[in-house]
């Protein structure tokens, strides 16, 4: 068995977050400029001061996401992937324990503390994804979903969980398949020995067309950390687990890619994860929430879906 002890992670919350920052606003972009109503198609939107800054911010961020994901995609390996599962699962692995608002604040400390130029906390990021949710008149399982949906963050900071931020965030995509190209900056695949590999650089890999989105091994990252920890120990619905897995996998919800493999059942699945994401990306300009307020709403919450109240991350 592979040796758990991996090197520590750089453990560095507010860089985390400033590539999270940087990855979600080429997304909006990304989006804005693939809708019916492009961003860019009139000079006149970039006019005033404030749009000609969020352009400059949008070139920074381009460069940085760029340099990261050129890391994630090198990187990602299924030989990468099947040992990252490996030490999750290691019985020798001391798993931390939490409650899910422990786990909340633990994220918002970690991240944010440090950090006095952080726009928007954790905490307010979470709650207002649930809070918007709630608004709308979703379920109270899709409003538990907003509120928890970057806890795996933390695996940043847990022992034998993650290596660097490239294991940690950004879009998300199977490994042990052919690289799509509707993925972001496809050609930094090149750098990843999968893509010349003789199965994994094939069209459908280690798969079957139709196998089944749950069935694909995704890159390891806080979506996939979390979906496996809350598999077991909530009550929480297929599409609610999907929301939590698959919100990175722009490539499938956004673009269209690898839909070959979606089987009977995988429709609904899409259709939640689509309708997740606007909360996810949309939210974060909203008014910021008050906290102490709100808690007792989403502690009853978090227990009507976690029945066992502390659990193993
Ligand atoms: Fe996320
Ligand atoms: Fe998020």
């Amino acid at each position: 068995m592979a040796a758990v002890d991996i090197r520590p992670a750089q453990r560095d919350g507010p860089a985390l977050e400033a590539i999270t920052d940087a990855v979600a606003m080429v997304n909006i972009l990304r989006g804005m400029a693939t809708s019916e109503t492009t961003a860019f198609d009139a000079e006149s939107r970039f006019d005033s001061d404030k749009d000609k800054s969020a352009f400059r911010k949008y070139d920074e961020a381009c460069d940085r996401v760029k340099g990261f994901y050129a890391e994630q995609h090198a990187k990602q390996t299924v030989a990468h992937n099947l040992a990252a599962r490996q030490r999750f699962y290691s019985p020798t692995r001391k798993r931390p324990e939490m409650t899910v608002w422990e786990a909340i604040e633990k994220l918002n400390a970690l991240i944010d503390n440090s950090d006095p130029d952080t726009e928007l906390s954790q905490i307010h990021h979470l709650l207002q994804s649930a809070e918007a949710i709630r608004r709308d008149g979703k379920p109270r399982w899709m409003q538990l979903v907003g509120l928890i949906h970057d806890l795996g963050k933390l695996m940043l900071f847990f022992d034998g969980c993650a290596e660097g931020q490239w294991e940690v965030v950004g879009d998300t995509f199977p490994v042990g398949c052919q690289f799509d190209e509707r993925c972001i900056y496809p050609e930094t695949f090149k750098a990843n020995p999968d893509s010349s590999h003789e199965v994994y650089g094939t069209r459908y890999g280690i798969y079957q067309p139709g196998c089944g989105i749950n069935n694909l091994m995704m890159c390891w990252g806080h979506d996939e950390y979390l979906y496996l920890v809350i598999k077991d120990q909530s009550t929480l619905p297929p599409e609610a687990l999907a929301m939590v897995r698959f919100h990175s996998f722009y490539p499938w919800h956004r673009e269209g890619a690898y839909m070959d493999f979606m089987a009977e059942g995988d429709e609904a699945l899409l259709h939640a994860v689509r309708a997740f994401n606007p909360y996810d990306l949309y939210s974060k300009s909203d008014e910021v929430p008050k906290v102490e307020e709100l808690k007792p709403y989403y502690l009853e919450l978090i227990d009507e879906f976690f029945p066992q109240k502390v659990i193993k991350w």
